[in-house]
């Protein structure tokens, strides 16, 4: 490393003397989690060990000209057999919570049925080591790796079927690991994988529904989140906690004006109420319903009711501003801005940098629905990280981004915004579902030939907030 050579110093001058450093650490609430997180698919490998069944991701992975890279699944981090190293990993970081996922297809191989004991012993291995480790599990439930065999037979989530069928798997998952396992993700990230996958033919399954059909299968789902909440309360042991990990769509005002902030606000809602709107309100809003029209979803009351069964917690998971907005005169009284087009992002494109997003997001949602306990279920950049000649990863842009949104997450706390912990996205590099490899969003480096594990400079960034549970010095 080049480093600009500094003049000798003189022996007095050697030590500056100014005024004591007396600034105040810009600290977390005290028991504030902080954690990690990844998902099944995402590292596991071991696709078909110990019985387990296929998924849509498989089956898409392995269809020609979907992944960027023309990469798959089957090994990834090969997590399945190096956990222990993985746990290791979360260890170092000073966390004390882990967010990982439960692949269905390993538990339930065809999907509904008869379980497959092995499937779920990895993960009581997995929880077993966690908790040897003073590392606290936070399991999500579906984390898109729906058994290929629903898709099959039912359309996946096109039919109210499935929805059943991952009522039953939550509620026999929790019965087995809620000895250990005290908090519970439902469904990770509807928004996305309703959208990308059934509507607009990016992600798996690979579909084009038309609208009507989409607005059923987003509803199927928020059903699928009920009937997990409902089984959970039914089988797990007391006390266990449960809520979904979403996407919400993410709007900011553009200027902090009263009227602006009502008017995202407005936005936040109503961009909202296909998933986290009617989970939270037991209704379809009239904005949506009418904006929806003969495309609609068909619901019943009673099924408003399981769909609104209470939550415990809200995941968040948060990366960048999705709409700034503004007031209009105009119904339904806010605009969305267009985003200039240099306005900054990371090196994924989608990826716009927006520390306030964490600020706002997470303020607004609490107002609306009244929520008291918000988890920030991911945060993360992925960012290009070459190994240096001397084999470090110095990825100042991750730390510059996880800097900046860390300032705005501590200032919402600091307001009294609920939010009562973390999980940095994530832990290790790893299949980044189309880009495959191609995105690093880990605080490790994986060397996905020889599956080195190699910590980046934001390990230790991040191992120094979690530390002093505070951000700036
Ligand atoms: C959200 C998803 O839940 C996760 O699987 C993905 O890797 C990250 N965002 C980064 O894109």
């Amino acid at each position: 490393l080049g480093m600009a050579a500094a003049p000798p110093a003189k022996a007095a001058d050697a030590e500056p003397k100014g005024a004591p450093d007396r600034y105040a650490p810009a600290s977390f609430p005290d028991g504030f989690v902080w954690g990690t997180a990844t998902s099944a698919y995402q590292i596991e490998g071991a696709v078909d060990e110990d019985g387990r069944g296929r998924s849509i991701w498989d089956t898409f992975s392995h269809t020609p000209g979907r992944i960027e890279d023309h990469s798959n699944g089957d090994r990834a981090n090969e997590h399945y057999h190096r956990y222990k190293e993985d746990v290791r990993l979360i260890k170092d970081l000073g966390v004390k919570a882990y967010r990982f996922s439960i692949a269905w297809p390993r538990v339930f191989p065809d999907g509904s049925g008869a379980p497959n004991p092995k499937g779920l012993d990895f993960y009581n291995r997995l929880v077993d080591e966690l908790l040897a480790n003073g590392i606290e599990p936070y399991a999500t439930l579906y984390h898109w790796d729906l058994p290929q065999a629903l898709q099959d037979r039912l359309g996946g989530w096109q039919s109210s079927d499935t929805s059943k069928a991952f009522g039953d798997y939550a509620g026999y998952v929790a019965e087995r690991l809620s000895d250990r396992v005290r908090n519970f993700f439902t469904v990770n990230e509807a928004g996305r994988f309703v959208n990308f996958g059934y509507g607009w033919n990016i992600d798996a399954p690979g579909l084009s529904l038309p609208p009507p059909q989409l607005n059923q299968v987003r509803h199927h789902v928020a059903l699928a989140h009920g009937l997990a909440v409902q089984a959970i309360r039914a089988k797990a042991r007391a006390g266990t906690k449960v809520g979904p990990a979403e996407n919400i769509a993410a709007c900011l005002p553009a200027i902090n004006t009263p009227e602006n902030i009502r008017a995202a606000e407005m936005a936040t809602r109503e961009l909202n109420a296909g998933f986290l709107g009617v989970i939270l309100e037991g209704k379809y809003t009239d904005g949506f319903l009418e904006y929806a029209g003969a495309a609609a979803p068909k619901f019943t009351a009673d099924e408003l009711k399981i769909i609104s069964s209470p939550n415990d917690f809200i995941g968040l998971n948060i990366y960048a501003p999705q709409f700034y907005i503004v007031a209009s005169d105009k119904k339904p009284g806010w605009a969305v801005l267009p985003f200039p087009a240099s306005f900054p992002h990371m090196n994924s494109e989608w990826l716009r940098i927006g520390p306030e997003t964490i600020y706002w997001v997470p303020r607004l949602a609490a107002k609306i629905w009244n929520i008291d306990t918000i988890y920030i279920s991911e945060n993360g950049t992925s960012s290009e990280d070459k190994l240096t000649a001397d084999a470090k990863v110095y990825d100042l842009d991750r730390i510059m981004y996880l800097r900046n949104y860390l300032t705005q997450l501590q200032r919402a706390t600091a307001e009294g915004v609920p939010v009562r912990g973390y999980f940095l996205w994530s832990l290790m590099d790893n299949f980044e579902w189309i880009f495959g490899y191609n995105k690093r969003f880990g605080l490790y480096r994986v060397d996905f030939e020889t599956q080195a594990r190699v910590p980046k400079l934001s390990v230790a960034f991040y191992r120094d907030v979690v530390a002093r549970n505070a951000i700036g010095v």
